[in-house]
């Protein structure tokens, strides 16, 4: 996590607008990392939690309400990372440990956030929980690899367990399936230069940055999005309904000519 995460903007958004929190990362992400910057900026603690394992997210969950004083009114899951793409594995010769990991990681960490805060009844109601996805749930960009999957696990569990999180608790829980983004995560799948400019010429708003990410999170941790729940809302200029713009179509137009 540096100044170009989503989380980290989504932070100092929040805490522009008054909200308070806990951050949090993998304890390993922490020794790298420039967390602490951030913690002294928006005046908030950081209590490091391994995102796939209970005890931690227990430890996390626990503490964060000690620190904040009660329950909690919205939280960002903001984690992704494919073992099989950081080491160069094809989607065809895939080694089945880095993508149990990758999936661990990626995806089933947002259902144990869930299940912890739910069986600690750490939410108040009205509440929301957010995590980030990718269009690559729906449509194929065959470099993103084993995430594309991973993705479309996270929106699943997000329909899933937000039916069970509205129904007992009152609490909202969604994905936003943001524009490709210059991130370490985002930077890690290969070709993300050629990708990343494709998908602004595809956009008729162009691409979502990382601080309108963060905007449109905080739309949906605000008490005027209280009924929308079990969604995957897209951010990301328009390029979702989009099949061709016409500055792309331009490419072909020259290339033929
Ligand atoms: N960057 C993009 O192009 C893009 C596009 C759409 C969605 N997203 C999603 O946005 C989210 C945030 O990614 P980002 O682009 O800000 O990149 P990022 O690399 O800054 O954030 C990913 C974070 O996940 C953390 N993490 C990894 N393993 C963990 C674990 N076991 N426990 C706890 N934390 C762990 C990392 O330390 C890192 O801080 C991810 O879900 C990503 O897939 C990114």
């Amino acid at each position: 996590m540096d100044e170009n995460s989503i989380a980290w903007k989504t932070a100092e958004r929040v805490h522009e607008e008054g909200g308070t929190f806990v951050l949090t990362n993998a304890p390993i992400a922490m020794r790298m990392g420039s967390i602490n910057q951030l913690a002294e900026k928006t005046g908030s603690e950081i209590i490091p939690a391994d995102a796939t394992k209970v005890e931690d997210l227990e430890n996390l969950v626990e503490k964060s309400m000690e620190i904040l004083g009660g329950k909690i009114d919205f939280v960002l899951h903001s984690i992704g990372m494919s073992v099989n793409v950081r080491k160069g594995k094809h989607y065809t010769d895939m080694n089945y440990d880095f993508t149990t990991k990758g999936w661990d990681v990626s995806a089933v960490s947002f259902h144990k956030t869930m299940q912890v805060l739910y069986k600690k009844d750490a939410m108040n109601e009205w509440g929301s929980i957010v995590a980030l996805s990718y269009m690559a749930a729906q449509r194929v960009f065959p470099d993103y690899n084993d995430m594309a999957d991973n993705k479309a696990y996270l929106e699943s569990i997000a329909r899933s367990f937000g039916y069970f999180f509205g129904k007992d608790k009152k609490v909202r829980v969604n994905t936003i399936s943001q524009s490709p983004t210059p991130t370490t995560a985002g930077t890690g799948v290969k070709g993300f230069d050629g990708f990343i400019a494709f998908a602004e010429k595809m956009s008729p708003l162009g691409n979502a940055t990382a601080l309108e990410c963060a905007d449109y999170t905080l739309t949906l941790f605000s008490d005027l999005t209280r009924k929308v729940t079990l969604q995957n809302l897209f951010h990301d200029g328009g390029f979702s309904n989009t099949g061709v713009s016409q500055e792309v179509m331009e490419t072909f137009v020259k290339d033929s000519e």
